[in-house]
């Protein structure tokens, strides 16, 4: 952590509880000149920034106009060459579905030092946070995580190799549920092969269906679970907490000495 200014740090927010963010992640916060975030970053670490911080809000809200990502890399690497601290906040680890890789390419392209501060995907996260274990000894040998987006993007899913997987989790994966349950039903998974759905994981908001590969959509749409969800499909989703013991456990950064406003945010 040496050099403090004319970096980009691509940092992972973690998957929505602001005490998940990492340490590394928080100093950073505290110390940046420019703040790039996303839309599920939880205001609580926004707090956390400097009141004379710059904080842009980047995030892509389904269904609305987006920010252009080559406009996104213009304005990390502009406030870097000014020899700004800038830390790109992304929500979960910042190289898991989050075109992280991407403005890690455009900065060293423009020959601004970026580095990356890794975070708790939602991912692991939001199987954690409903006491599924993504991987157990004899149920589940390997596990897989995959995009549940299907936008005509390069090649179809190989879903006969996905169905071999013992443990895969879907992000993404919402409004496409039905049917990627039923191709992998198609592909040979079994149609009881337990499955979870967790919305908002590690947040207030968290809530939990649970069914078979077979039920899972159908039980989504009668919950009315909405995105962000991640979705479990394995034995080890038969392991699913139903009581919400996440909510007695949040702490919020309890550090009141960092709490605070902030003139950004309204
Ligand atoms: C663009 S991907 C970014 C993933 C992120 N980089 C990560 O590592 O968690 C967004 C997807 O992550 C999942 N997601 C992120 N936060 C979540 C949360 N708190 N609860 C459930 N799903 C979440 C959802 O599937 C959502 O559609």
């Amino acid at each position: 952590m040496e050099r403090s200014t004319g970096t980009v740090y691509l940092v992972g927010a973690g998957p929505g509880d602001p005490d998940l963010i990492t340490v590394k992640g928080l100093e950073l916060l505290r110390r940046a000149g420019v703040v790039v975030y996303d839309r599920l970053i939880p205001r609580e670490l926004l707090l956390q920034c400097r009141r004379t911080a710059e904080l842009i809000h980047v995030g892509k809200k389904p269904g609305r106009p987006s920010i252009a990502q080559e406009q996104i890399n213009r304005m990390l690497i502009d406030r870097a060459l000014q020899g700004k601290l800038v830390v790109r906040l992304k929500g979960g680890d910042p190289f898991v579905f989050g075109r992280g890789g991407e403005e890690q390419n455009a900065c060293q392209k423009a020959g601004v030092h970026c580095v990356v501060v890794p975070g708790v995907s939602s991912a692991l996260a939001a199987a954690a946070s409903v006491g599924i274990p993504v991987t157990y000894r004899q149920k589940s040998r390997h596990f897989v995580v995959v995009t549940g987006h299907s936008n005509g993007e390069g090649d179809p899913l190989d879903y006969s190799a996905l169905a071999s997987i013992d443990t895969i989790v879907i992000l993404m994966g919402r409004s496409n549920l039905a049917e990627f349950c039923e191709s992998l039903m198609i592909a040979g998974k079994d149609p009881a092969t337990p499955a979870a759905c967790v919305e908002w994981a590690t947040t207030q908001k968290q809530r939990l269906s649970t069914g078979s590969l077979q039920s899972i959509a159908a039980l989504v749409e009668r919950d009315k679970l909405e995105p962000p969800v991640v979705t479990i499909v394995g034995e080890v989703a038969a392991l699913a907490a139903t009581s919400d013991s996440f909510a007695r456990e949040c702490w919020q950064l309890a550090d009141p000495a960092h709490r605070g406003d902030h003139p950004w945010l309204s």
